[in-house]
């Protein structure tokens, strides 16, 4: 099998570089070793910036996300019994972002690749990335029990933090930067309305929680939980009441319950692998980093990679220059870095380590107070959570 572009992975990251290339009039073949169930239900991101809503919009993958999807022009910040609205779109000069959940992304993404695009296989496994630092570029995979073989001009991996094409750096080219978080997060989806119609981020001394959603009648709710912690040790009855303990505030406002769908725990980690580009092969999304999801930059994160390598190609073939794909690692990572330092320090404001001191909680508390009563810090926290703009 021969094509342009290579793509390993059927994640949101995939998935979009797969239809700019063809609304580009680029072939490209993805291959995606789960099936399609799996990646249409995978519950993850929930959160669009308004750069990531242009991009699908403009790649004709928004008409089901501008009817279904929520626009929020605010967030919520709790703590101590106190409420703070921070106002999106007037701190940033119109900015807002949409509530739109990465399951819906991959479903619209995928039902225009079956239909108008080139081959998107799944149980596709990609076995490695080879000869990425030559010309023709190779990817060895199994469908359906048969070997086979993909030969290309590049190679995109968009096989996230477990693939194989990060591997195919050479270790003496590559250099990792990361931490672990002491802590996870159990997140539960709820058959109830969502009890605020904007989301609320809660610091409180027993640990973090988010209120989000992913309809008008499903929440989405997210609680602090240790590292390593098995999501069925937690009840049910036990997880709402944990959730309004942390949400308390001190006016009336109360939390609905309604019956838990869903429990799972997601690991929390910081990431970057340097570079994002050997010869011929480009890393993309979470293949290349990872943020802890406090302030929802992950998925955001791997729609600008693949934006940024759809560009830099249409560019190669318009103009013969190379310019923009030898500017890919540079470019991305200018933006995933400002990504990393605003997930770690959202993670750092809200959370509570188990080793904690009483000097770091009240610098929380301080860092939350500021916010809350200068215009620059909020707007500092506003810019950064609608997203840097792409270009
Ligand atoms: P992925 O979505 O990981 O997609 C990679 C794809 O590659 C997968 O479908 C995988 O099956 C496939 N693949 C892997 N290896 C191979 C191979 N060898 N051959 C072929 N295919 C392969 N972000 C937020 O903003 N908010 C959240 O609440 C949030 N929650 C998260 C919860 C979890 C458990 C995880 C893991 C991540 C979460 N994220 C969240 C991050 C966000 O979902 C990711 O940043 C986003 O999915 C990145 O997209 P991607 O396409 O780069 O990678
Ligand atoms: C969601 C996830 C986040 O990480 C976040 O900051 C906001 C919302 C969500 O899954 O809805």
């Amino acid at each position: 099998m021969r094509t342009t572009v290579g793509i390993v992975g059927a994640g949101p990251a995939g998935l979009l570089l797969a239809r700019l290339l063809h609304t580009a009039g680029i072939d490209s073949v993805v291959l995606e070793s789960r099936d399609r169930a799996y990646v249409e239900q995978r519950q993850r991101a929930g959160i669009l910036e308004q750069g990531t809503v242009d991009v699908l919009r403009a790649a004709g993958a928004g008409a089901r996300m501008d009817r279904e999807g929520l626009r929020h022009d605010g967030i919520e910040l709790r703590w101590a019994g106190r409420r703070h609205r921070v106002d999106l779109p007037a701190l940033t000069g119109g900015r807002s972002v949409t509530v739109y959940a990465q399951t819906e992304v991959c479903k619209d993404l995928i039902a225009l690749q079956l239909e108008e695009g080139g081959p998107l296989l799944f149980g596709a496994e990609a076995l490695a990335v080879e000869d990425a630092g030559t010309a023709r570029p190779r990817i060895p995979f199994r469908h359906q029990g048969r070997a086979d073989v993909l030969e290309c001009d590049y190679v995109v991996g968009c096989d996230g933090f477990w693939g194989v094409s990060r591997k195919a750096v050479p270790a003496a080219l590559s250099r990792t930067f990361e931490r672990t978080y002491p802590f996870g997060w159990l997140g539960v989806l709820a058959d109830v309305a969502p009890s605020h119609d904007e989301l609320v981020y809660a610091r409180h001394d027993r640990g973090f929680a988010l209120l989000s959603m992913r309809s008008p009648s499903v929440s989405r709710l997210y609680l602090q939980v240790p590292a390593g912690t098995d999501a069925e040790s937690w009840g049910d009855d036990e997880i709402w009441a944990e959730l309004e303990r942390r949400f308390a505030t001190d006016d009336d406002w109360t939390l609905e319950r309604g019956p838990i769908t869903q429990k799972s725990v997601t690991p929390m980690r910081s990431f970057v692998h340097e570079p994002m580009r050997h010869g011929r092969l480009f890393l993309a999304g979470d293949a290349a980093h990872i943020v802890p999801p406090t302030g929802a930059k992950g998925l955001n994160l791997a729609v600008g990679d693949v934006v940024t390598f759809a560009r830099a190609l249409v560019h190669r073939r318009e103009t013969g220059s190379a310019d923009l794909l030898d500017a890919y690692a540079r470019t991305c990572l200018g933006r995933v870095w400002q990504a990393e330092r605003f997930s770690h320090d959202m993670t750092a404001l809200l959370h509570r380590a188990p080793d904690a001191t009483p000097f770091e909680d009240r610098l929380q508390l301080a860092r939350l107070e500021r916010i809350a009563s200068s215009r620059a810090a909020e707007a500092d926290l506003a810019e950064a959570y609608t997203g840097f703009p792409l270009d």
